[in-house]
């Protein structure tokens, strides 16, 4: 009898003779088109999103104007350095704010704020034990999944505006992250075993940032000092401090209310440091 369609390879079958499943290995992409009236603009390949909302803050857009694309050629980590952000695997996003600033809520702690939620986010809803290590960087089992790069724009005579962007490892494989980047770097797949629906992650993401952000900008630092504090890898701990100008060994005591790292030196000098990584 003639056979009909393509007869898979032995190794396809498995001892049973039952058909292995087969997945798609090509990234599913965001499903997020058509959603300019909800100010998220989706993109393909940019060079950056913090780039991009700027670019739409200088047109105009409002408060909360969102931009996620699947790979970023030219995205930017703190300190000025780059971040790795290959297509269709992460999150890479970022969120125009516009704060009301006759309020005279300090805004500069706005990334700190942004790290613990997240974290907060992940621990509570999918009961993913992600920490924060002092300022932003996410981590999970003791590699960065995440971290947020906020700036803050100063426009001369009109109210400025913030850009928080995010970048979040989601569902790389080991194989997907270069080199030396794999001893450092790790993802919530990789962790979990699970794959995430990047779509439904980022919507859920969002609007869980924007609630914190509007509580920041009436509230101040506060709530989300505590929180901080809760999700902490860094407090009660001997660290380095490293900057451009040298190092420091000490232990990490404190969070003040602004946000800065309280370092014990070795001599016993308390340092309040808002510059800087823990290395
Ligand atoms: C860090 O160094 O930990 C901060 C990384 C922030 C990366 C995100 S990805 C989306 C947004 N666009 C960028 O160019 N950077 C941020």
């Amino acid at each position: 009898m003639k056979k009909i369609g393509k007869t898979l390879p032995k190794e396809l079958i498995d001892n049973s003779g039952k058909q292995l499943e087969r997945l798609d290995t090509k990234p599913a992409l965001l499903d997020l088109k058509n959603l300019e009236s909800k100010n998220i603009y989706y993109f393909g390949t940019v060079d950056s999103t913090n780039l991009i909302i700027r670019r739409l803050a200088a047109e105009g857009a409002p408060n909360f104007s969102t931009a996620v694309a699947e790979e970023q050629q030219e995205g930017r980590g703190r300190l000025g350095r780059s971040w790795f952000s290959p297509r269709g695997t992460g999150l890479w996003f970022s969120m125009l704010l516009r704060p009301d600033i006759s309020n005279r809520i300090d805004i500069t702690p706005v990334t700190l704020v942004t790290a613990a939620v997240l974290a907060n986010y992940f621990r509570e809803v999918h009961n993913l034990p992600v920490l924060v290590k002092w300022p932003n960087d996410l981590l999970l089992s003791g590699k960065k999944i995440g971290g947020t790069l906020t700036e803050i724009i100063g426009i001369p005579d009109r109210p400025g505006y913030l850009v928080t962007g995010i970048g979040l490892n989601i569902n790389q494989q080991e194989i997907d992250f270069p080199g030396e980047l794999r001893l450092r770097a790790t993802s919530l797949a990789l962790e979990s075993g699970n794959f995430y629906n990047r779509t439904e992650l980022f919507l859920a993401i969002k609007e869980t940032l924007e609630k914190a952000y509007r509580l920041f900008f009436s509230e101040g630092f506060p709530p989300f000092q505590k929180l901080w504090k809760k999700h902490s890898s860094t407090l009660g701990q001997d660290v380095t401090l490293s900057w451009t100008g040298g190092t420091m060994r000490g232990k990490a005591l404190d969070l003040s209310k602004h946000g800065e790292l309280l370092l014990q030196d070795e001599q016993g000098k308390i340092h309040t440091v808002n510059y800087g990584e823990l290395i």
